[in-house]
């Protein structure tokens, strides 16, 4: 059977274990074809750390190449990466799902295209739940994110309020809003708001909020669904990654599981 090919674009700590599945967990059945990252050192660092040679490639040839392109960059690149890759008919799983927000129909698009978007579910448990939910009628959606203040530093919602959360004393919420408001805040940090949002009621109906405290040493979600169906609540203890405290082990396990998912023939859960 023919391999299917796939490129990643980013480089960084979702990009460089998805590319090291490729060549190990999911070899039988993919092929890792191409890599990409705006940072050519982060490119050639994994290129070396590969078991296998894989070439570097710009991200227009590498879309060419793939027949599934991995997004792992940005949230600032993963609307444009979507919109290239349907144009050649190219599945794309994106993991900077936040920059989608607010350019929904692009999705609606791969559907003229023939092409499949994954989203895969992320550092966060729930979404099973609340796609058999919204099946139904769905009152509310809620995302409580707690991280330790590193998980947060640098978000643009911080930087404008002048918010130090390394100063922070004590359990403090930072960011009460809705999704939309929190994925242009905090771009690098809640993603899995934005695969809520997609998931259940959409961006402006999905509440967030965000908590620090010096005294957290993991990335937790806490979810709550309320409609029809009854009331879910699910909480992830995620663990930081050891390269970028942002990102929890969980959402580049999900990223393989779900490619893992595109390959196999027998499809488990919602
Ligand atoms: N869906 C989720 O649950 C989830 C969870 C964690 C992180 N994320 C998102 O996934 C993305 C990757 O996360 P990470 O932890 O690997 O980040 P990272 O910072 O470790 O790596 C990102 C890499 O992408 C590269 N990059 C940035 N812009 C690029 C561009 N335009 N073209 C090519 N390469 C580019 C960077 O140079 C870097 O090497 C981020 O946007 C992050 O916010 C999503």
């Amino acid at each position: 059977m023919k391999k299917l090919s796939v490129g990643i674009i980013g480089c960084g700590t979702i990009g460089s274990e998805i590319a090291k599945a490729c060549q190990d967990r999911l070899r039988e059945r993919i092929e890792l074809a191409a890599i990409c990252d705006i940072d050519g050192q982060k490119a050639l660092a994994l290129q070396s750390a590969l078991a296998n040679k894989v070439p570097v490639m710009t991200l227009d040839s590498l879309i060419e190449k793939a027949d599934l392109v991995v997004e792992a960059a940005s949230a600032k690149v993963s609307a444009d990466v979507v919109e290239k890759a349907l144009k050649k008919r190219k599945a794309v799983l994106v993991m900077s799902v936040g920059g989608l927000l607010g350019k929904e129909a692009l999705l609606g698009s791969a559907r003229k295209t023939g092409a499949r978007v994954y989203l895969p579910s992320g550092a966060l448990c729930g979404i099973d739940g609340l796609k058999s939910a919204a099946i139904g009628r769905i009152d509310s959606v809620t995302l409580t994110t707690r991280k330790p203040p590193r998980g947060l530093e640098g978000a643009p919602y911080l930087k404008e309020r002048n918010i130090d959360v390394s100063a922070v004393k004590g359990e403090t919420v930072v960011f009460e809003g809705n999704a939309l408001e929190a994925v242009k805040g905090f771009p690098a940090n809640v993603n899995v708001c934005a695969v809520l949002s997609l998931a259940g009621i959409g961006a402006e109906k999905t509440r967030v909020r965000i908590v620090t405290s010096p005294e957290y040493t993991k990335n937790i979600h806490e979810v709550e669904i309320t409609g029809d169906c009854g009331k879910v609540t699910t909480r992830t203890e995620n663990v930081p990654s050891k390269t970028n405290p942002k990102t929890s082990a969980l959402a580049f396990l999900s990223a393989i599981a779900t490619l893992e998912g595109v390959v196999n023939d027998v499809r488990i859960g919602t």
